[in-house]
């Protein structure tokens, strides 16, 4: 894979504060909201966005200003289990309107969160009443899509965890939210938002990575210890590649959803922005040993990022041996045989060909385009605030092959909306697991098959997740009817 070098180097809590490093151990997020309250088979969860502070680099540096979900970033963890109800009301206590989607879950369109397309956004001050299903079992999270650019940037995210009814066996079930943050020298979020060159290249990378909210250290464990880990990226652009060094983790979930339990191609756990990824780890290393993971995704960007921390006391002398392989999911099966293909191409950014493209419906060209703040298109259209019209329609129930082309000399996490797919082939070669996905990562000059059956009516969009890319343009929206 072709991997470009992020322009900004990686902090650690080390080098941001000049040797003054602290070691406390990472905690482990609860594992259920003080605010769930289980009523029967809906489950009430209440989240109110606000200006808060957290202390993102810890030891005396001083907290970051953020914009938070209940005061806290990530944002609390709603849990509930697989087949039941979700009913959270989010009250707008920030200066701007926002709304909240519940990245890869199938769920209604009304209950989407994305502005104009499904619903009114919520206005400061106002409230809104998200209630939905959830079919699926896995790790899903949730994140505004109004002006995500910012708002998911600030602090904006959480997980959303969905039970199997019959859970594998494991000692411990942990979540990584995993972040970059633009922090100036006094600690405060940089505020350029938006800036183009971050919307014409590889999209706003930070300069100090957390982990649920905090510049990490270690993290605790024990001999004999089965971790259940899940990877979640809430980075507006930053792809994380994971090496956990004399281990081996084994991929047991793929954005929430199952796949044939595997070792990480390379040794590298890849997780590109808004994409999940269930790691089922059995540590075997002695007690007292330390070992590092370190992120090595971006060629000239490795670096440290925690180190595992053996506990004094083992918890067995073996690891255990049960199936770590998942029940499937509800999703319908495409009819290969009967699918229609639909190819779509992505163009733009710095060093692509882009020569022309349609914007609010006049033809104009990259100079037009970077006048407006935009670099991408999506079959040659520029996606604005209100490019809203579908760029493809698909009939209720119909199997469908994307053909996706990334004509553009940059990596991009594509994320679909209302459905997972099968990725089933890459530049020609039929994936390994035909992974059921909601985020597909395609390197530059990339060639991906996706199929899926577009069974769930209403208008999804269908975007980058590099979120400067999203709101230069590269969007657009699918509608099933
Ligand atoms: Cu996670 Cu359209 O978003
Ligand atoms: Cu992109």
């Amino acid at each position: 894979m072709f991997m470009r070098t992020p322009d900004r180097m990686i902090l650690s809590r080390r080098t941001f504060l000049g040797g003054t490093a602290g070691s406390a151990l990472l905690a482990a997020l609860p594992s259920r909201s003080a605010q769930g309250v289980t009523q029967g088979a809906t489950h009430d969860y209440r989240l109110a966005l606000d200006t808060a502070s957290a202390p993102l680099v810890g030891g005396t540096y001083p907290a970051t200003d953020i914009w938070a979900y209940n005061g806290t970033v990530p944002g609390p963890e709603i849990r509930v289990p697989q087949g039941s109800r979700l009913r959270v009301a989010v009250e707008n206590k920030l200066a701007e309107a926002t709304t909240v989607h519940w990245h890869g879950i199938r769920l209604p369109n009304a209950m989407d969160g994305v502005p104009f397309l499904t619903q009114t956004p919520i206005e400061p001050g106002d409230s809104f009443v998200y209630e939905f299903d959830v079919p699926d079992a896995g790790s899903y999270w949730y994140h505004p899509h109004q002006r995500s650019f910012e708002q998911v940037g600030r602090g904006l995210y959480g997980p959303l965890i969905v039970e199997e009814r019959s859970p594998i066996q494991v000692d411990r079930d942990a979540t990584w939210v995993l972040d970059d943050w633009r922090l100036q020298p006094n600690g405060q979020i940089s505020g350029d938002f938006g800036d183009f060159r971050d919307i014409a290249h590889g999209g706003r990378i930070g300069n100090t990575v957390t982990v649920n909210g905090r510049v990490p250290d270690t993290f605790a464990v024990r001999q004999g210890e089965r971790l259940r880990l899940r990877l979640i990226n809430a980075a507006n652009a930053r792809i994380f590649g994971l090496d956990f060094a004399g281990h081996h983790p084994m991929v047991i979930a793929i954005d929430g959803q199952p796949v044939e339990p595997h070792a990480p191609a390379g040794g590298l756990v890849v997780v590109a922005p808004a994409m999940r990824i269930d790691l089922v780890l059995d540590f075997m290393g002695q007690p007292g040993q330390r070992s590092a993971v370190a992120d090595r995704f971006y060629e000239r960007g490795a670096y440290h990022l925690l180190d595992l921390v053996y506990e004094p006391e083992p918890l067995r002398q073996a690891s255990l041996i049960t199936p770590i392989a998942l029940p499937s999911n509800t999703m319908p099966e495409p009819d290969m045989a009967a699918a229609e293909t639909h190819a779509i191409t992505f163009d733009g950014g710095m060093m692509g060909g882009l020569i022309s493209a349609m914007m609010d419906h006049q033809r104009v060209s990259p100079q037009e385009m970077m006048r407006n703040n935009m670099a991408w298109s999506v079959n040659g259209v520029v996606a604005t605030g209100h490019t809203m019209e579908p760029m493809l329609s698909l009939r209720r129930g119909q199997s469908t092959i994307l053909a996706l082309n990334n004509e553009t000399a940059w990596h991009h996490p594509i994320h679909l909306h209302g459905h997972s797919f099968r990725v089933i082939s890459r530049n020609g070669r039929p994936t390994a697991h035909r992974e059921w996905q909601d985020t597909v990562l395609m390197a530059p000059r990339d060639k991906v098959e996706i199929a899926f059956v577009a069974d769930n009516p209403g208008g999804w969009m269908f975007h980058c997740h590099i979120l400067e890319h999203q709101a230069g343009g590269m969007s657009g929206v699918i509608h099933v009817a």
